[in-house]
């Protein structure tokens, strides 16, 4: 099946690389308009320029811190302008971690967490909702994790932000209701993904990558650990029409860690 978004208007966070480009690389290939927006402007800039390498006109790329409010109001602005409108929010832009028990942990990098991983959703989804509102049918999807529903020693911070995101993506779903609104909003919780944030695994493992995804993949029933692909294809349901009975859900994409 192809165009199983087309005509959407989707703003990706985070989209310079990893899940993020996975993403906005899938959803314009299935016919989105796609913001790719990203602290790192540069990289986002190219992403955006191979992605319209492919599909001519279809992508956009903005700079974005997403802890930042004003910068929130600034980017949805321009991309609903360039696109047309906004009908799709993915709450993708998320940072991992050093693996400190709570002993140890700093406060500063405590804040900075969850400023990047939870205050990121509730700033995007308040500025967004009136751009959704009024392309609905709308869809947010949260990029939780897998440690967002299960938790590791060592993995506090981390564990706390997507747990934080997880229920309050089922909030914002039933405001939206409340509000009959026709934007839906649900969490994909993630196991461990080919991205640069098993950087920290990668270094415990003296930065042998293989010896890494090894050890990673030992919990793992289906023997293996996850491409950015596997993350997006739920995305792209999620995104599309299809989903539009499914909301205040979770998607676990885990090789069925979370099952045993
Ligand atoms: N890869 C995994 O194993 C995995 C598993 C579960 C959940 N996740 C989640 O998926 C999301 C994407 O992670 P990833 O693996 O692609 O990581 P990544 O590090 O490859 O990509 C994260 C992107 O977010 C951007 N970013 C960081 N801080 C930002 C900020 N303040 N404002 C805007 N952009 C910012 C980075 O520049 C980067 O492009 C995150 O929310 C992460 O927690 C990842």
């Amino acid at each position: 099946m192809t165009g199983r978004v087309a005509g959407k208007k989707a703003l990706v966070t985070g989209g310079a690389g990893g899940l993020g480009e996975a993403i906005a690389r899938m959803l314009a290939r299935e016919g989105a308009s796609v913001a790719v927006t990203d602290i790192n402007a540069e990289a986002a800039g190219a992403i955006a320029a191979s992605i319209n390498a492919e599909h001519p006109g279809r992508a956009f790329a903005y700079a974005h811190d997403v802890t930042d409010e004003a910068a929130w109001k600034d980017v949805l602005a321009r991309a609903a302008a360039d696109m047309g409108g906004l009908s799709v929010l993915v709450h993708n832009a998320g940072i991992g971690g050093a693996l400190n028990f709570l002993t140890d942990c700093d406060l500063d990098a405590w804040r900075k967490m969850q400023a990047i991983n939870v205050e990121s959703v509730m700033l995007g989804t308040k500025h967004a909702l009136p751009y959704l509102q009024a392309n609905q049918p709308g869809s947010i999807v949260v990029i939780s994790s897998i440690a967002g529903l299960l938790a590791a020693p060592g993995m506090g911070a981390y564990n706390a932000s997507k747990a934080a995101v997880w229920l309050l993506s089922k909030t914002i779903a039933l405001e939206c209701a409340k509000a009959k609104m026709d934007v839906r909003c649900n969490s994909v919780h993630p196991a461990f993904i080919k991205t640069p944030i098993l950087d920290p695994f990668v270094a415990m493992s003296g930065g042998d990558e293989a010896k890494a995804h090894e050890r990673l993949t030992r919990g793992i029933p289906l023997g293996r650990i996850g491409d950015p692909d596997d993350v997006a294809y739920a995305v792209l349901y999620l995104a599309s029409d299809e989903s539009r009975f499914v909301t205040g859900a979770e998607i676990k994409i885990d090789g069925g860690l979370s099952a045993q």
